[in-house]
């Protein structure tokens, strides 16, 4: 079994640079389904969750070649399926991106039912709603989602309950050919969102209010392939503000628009981290002890619900208490329970955690509980005493690429490490 194994007390500090958003890119790579031939996309990640969209453009039909690490040219012309089987939904949900492609283009899709994971039931319910608005029609088979237009998508005004990101991102992609104007209202307003909508129009759509909660599609004809670079990561960057926040030493961030982070550097700036803007980097320090704020997850311009363990992280060791509460996802507080074994004084009740700041956190071994958790405690065992080991890090490979060599050159003392397993089967 690989854990990453990370010794507390060193210095941390220097300068490291993000790559582009896994948010963004996933949902980009589901994109060029609506323009046959060929695109290349830049600055892509290179996580586990990129290839398994990878496999499942492969499994439609695309060709999709590795230019280089962080390039791929997507050949979409050769699509000749609208199926996405359960095993590729399984392992990454954020495959029913390619449910609003097939219907623009094909007029029907078949994407199996995303399963929920850890962090919450992840349902689909507003998608499936807001398409339904557009003229789509499903059918439950077997755990398989059967959606069909038989008289084309007809655009139409959806009202999301929830700023939902899946929900607004399949609509725009659903709606590019649609007949008229499809109105998304109350839609997501995510960087991630406004990157898709940019690429979209790029290609030929005619998308307007993008980062707005009132979007705007008008359906156009046939879309062209172009040439794209991902946005930068705003959580992998957030993540390594958090990074500099706790440990205290200068770490400079770059390769993303801080704007993408605007609430959270100026809650990080009230904990008494020093925050200094770049054009595209930031670098914090921290001089003086962490201050508690409270903190509550809502959709951008909101704290991010992706930035909310590693925040609590910083909370841990705060001097005082705090409030964090959990608006977007009905199970997110995994990471505070495994906090616990590390020394941290957290309540939980409902979507609420109570935080009292301990003097310290001190090593132990624990278990990443999704992807923004598993992040958090490796970061926390950069400032406990002694030695964390943290395993499940599949969850990490997930969303950031080269994690532990990032934080071994900003001067961490942390690493991958095979263990024997301790399996139970000889029980
Ligand atoms: C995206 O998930 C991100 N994933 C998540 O990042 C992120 O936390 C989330 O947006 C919120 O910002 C990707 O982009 C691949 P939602 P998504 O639809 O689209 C509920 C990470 O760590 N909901 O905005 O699934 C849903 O269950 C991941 O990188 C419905 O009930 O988020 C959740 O509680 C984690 N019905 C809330 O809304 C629906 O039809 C927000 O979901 C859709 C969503």
């Amino acid at each position: 079994m690989e854990v990453i194994r990370v010794e507390g007390g060193h210095s941390v500090s220097g300068t490291v640079t993000v790559e582009g958003a896994k948010n963004s890119a996933l949902k980009l790579m589901a994109a060029t389904i609506l323009a046959p031939g060929v695109t290349t996309l830049q600055n892509v990640p290179n996580i586990s969750d990129v290839h398994i969209m990878g496999k499942v453009l492969k499994e439609l039909g695309a060709t999709v070649e590795v230019v280089d690490e962080h390039t791929l040219r997507i050949d979409t012309s050769t699509v000749d399926s609208w199926e996405t089987p359960y095993s590729l939904v399984a392992q990454m949900r954020a495959s029913t991106a390619v449910l609003g492609p097939l219907l623009a283009r094909f007029g029907k899709a078949i994407v199996a039912m995303p399963g929920g994971c850890n962090i919450g039931a992840r349902k689909i319910d507003m998608h499936i709603l807001g398409l339904q608005a557009l003229g789509v029609v499903f059918d439950m088979d077997h755990g398989d989602i059967h959606a069909s237009a038989p008289q084309g998508l007809v655009g139409a005004t959806v009202t999301l309950d929830f700023a939902s990101v899946g929900a607004t991102e399949n609509l725009i992609m659903a709606s590019v050919h649609a007949k008229g104007v499809t109105v998304i209202d109350n839609a997501a307003r995510e960087p991630e969102i406004v990157d898709l909508a940019n690429m979209l129009n790029e290609m030929g759509a005619n998308i307007q209010g993008a980062g707005s909660p009132v979007i705007e599609i008008h359906g156009v004809g046939e879309l062209h392939p172009v040439t794209h670079a991902v946005v930068g990561d705003r959580i992998e960057a957030g993540t390594f503000v958090a990074v500099g926040g706790l440990v205290g030493e200068p770490v400079t961030v770059r390769g993303f628009d801080p704007e993408h982070l605007g609430l959270v550097l100026r809650k990080y700036k009230q904990m008494g981290i020093n925050i200094q803007l770049g054009e595209r980097e930031v670098t914090v320090s921290r001089s003086g002890p962490l201050v508690p704020v409270d903190i509550q997850t809502l959709p951008f311009p909101g704290f991010p619900t992706d930035m909310q363990a590693q925040t609590m992280c910083l909370l841990a060791v705060a001097n005082g208490a705090c409030v964090v509460t959990e608006n977007v996802f009905e199970n997110r507080f995994m990471f505070a329970s495994e906090l616990q074994r590390m020394g941290s004084d957290i309540v939980i009740q409902g979507h609420h955690a109570v935080v009292h700041g301990v003097p310290a956190l001190s090593g132990a071994e624990v278990r990443s509980p999704d992807l923004r958790g598993g992040a958090a405690l490796v970061m926390a065992g950069l400032v406990a005493d002694g030695i964390t080991t943290v395993s499940d890090i599949y969850h990490i490979d997930r969303g950031y690429e080269r994690f532990v060599e990032k934080l071994r050159a900003l001067g961490a003392h942390v690493g991958r490490v095979t263990i024997p397993d301790i399996g139970l089967e000889g029980l």
